[in-house]
């Protein structure tokens, strides 16, 4: 290190101290501040590179030093190489937490992506929003509904109460209505976020999702030909009350594999 960098360092140091600064934002002696963009921002995660860098309003971070960052994710939830700015909210700490980083570039988001038209790029930008939230949003509405119609199914098998089975026949139609919006969302998204990345989880995903949606078209026909097709299980059972019994109980296994693989497009656990 010659004279004259030391000399620029200690007075870097000296003058962003004294003056109260975060002396972050200072570089070193021949540091030049690399831009990064969503693209090559993204394998800093902490994985195959080791390095753990975080985006939050327009500067980069590095958290590779960081214990609560060191599996590239933190808190289980907040994952490296991506733009965090949006996920502050969630924290239980406010943005001064990142003045124990060192600022080591710049950030901003891949040019339009020239697949998405300008109108619809023009709504994502005044409302960024929509660019991920609205699957995860909607899928509580399906998941829950079919998930609730084995429950009360269950529940009629129990206690043998008629309000518990209609409650459960209910839970499935509305089930079957809430696939619709989750179905165009998740079409969107994959479309949007993934490019229509063919992975695994996404076939599986849309596998279940046609059969969830079987599984709750058969059960309707079922029940709107004969009313009490359950409901005779207390009394005289045939073949189809069984049948229509495994349909319902399916509904939550089949709800429960859209669900996983969902989370783990979204937050994948694979190391
Ligand atoms: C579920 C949300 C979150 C939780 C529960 C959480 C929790 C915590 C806790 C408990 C600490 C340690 C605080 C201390 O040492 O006093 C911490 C540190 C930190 N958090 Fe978060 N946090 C969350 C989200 C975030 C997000 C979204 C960011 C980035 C934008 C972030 C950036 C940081 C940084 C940079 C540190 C300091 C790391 C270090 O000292 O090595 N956190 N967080
Ligand atoms: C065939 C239609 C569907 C497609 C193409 C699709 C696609 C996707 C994609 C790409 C993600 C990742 C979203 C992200 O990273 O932000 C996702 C997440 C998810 N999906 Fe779907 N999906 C479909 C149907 C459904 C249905 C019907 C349900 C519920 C019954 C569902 C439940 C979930 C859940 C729970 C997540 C995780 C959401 C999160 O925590 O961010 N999906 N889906």
């Amino acid at each position: 290190m010659c004279v004259i960098e030391r000399f620029y360092n200690s007075l870097a140091r000296y003058s962003t101290q004294d003056l109260g600064y975060n002396n972050n934002y200072i570089k070193k002696w021949g540091e030049s501040v690399k831009e990064f963009t969503e693209s090559s921002l993204k394998k800093f995660n902490g994985k195959d590179d080791k390095s753990v860098y975080i985006a939050y309003k327009g500067k980069v971070y590095d958290a590779t030093g960081s214990k609560l960052w060191k599996t590239g994710t933190h808190m289980n939830t907040h994952i490296s190489g991506r733009d965090l700015t949006a996920e502050i909210s969630a924290a239980p700490h406010n943005e001064s937490m990142l003045e124990r980083l060192s600022v080591i570039g710049t950030y901003r988001e891949d040019p339009q992506d020239e697949r998405v038209p300008t109108w619809l790029n023009n709504i994502l930008e005044a409302h960024p929003t929509l660019k991920r939230h609205p699957h995860p949003i909607s899928v509580h509405l399906p998941l829950a509904f079919m998930m609730g119609s084995s429950l009360f199914a269950l529940i009629f098998l129990f206690f043998g109460h008629k309000s518990f089975e209609s409650t459960s026949f209910y839970l499935f139609t509305a089930g079957l209505i809430s696939t619709i919006p989750a179905i165009f969302t998740g079409l969107f998204t994959w479309w949007l976020n993934y490019k229509l990345s063919p992975s695994i989880h996404i076939k599986l995903k849309i596998i279940f999702t046609i059969l969830v949606d079987l599984d709750a078209l058969i059960l309707l026909y079922m029940r709107l030909n004969n009313p009490s097709i359950l409901s005779s299980i207390h009394t005289t059972p045939h073949t189809s009350t069984y049948i229509y019994l495994i349909l319902i109980l399916l509904l939550t296994p089949l709800t429960t594999v859209i669900g996983y693989n969902g989370g783990e497009l979204a937050f994948p656990t694979k190391k």
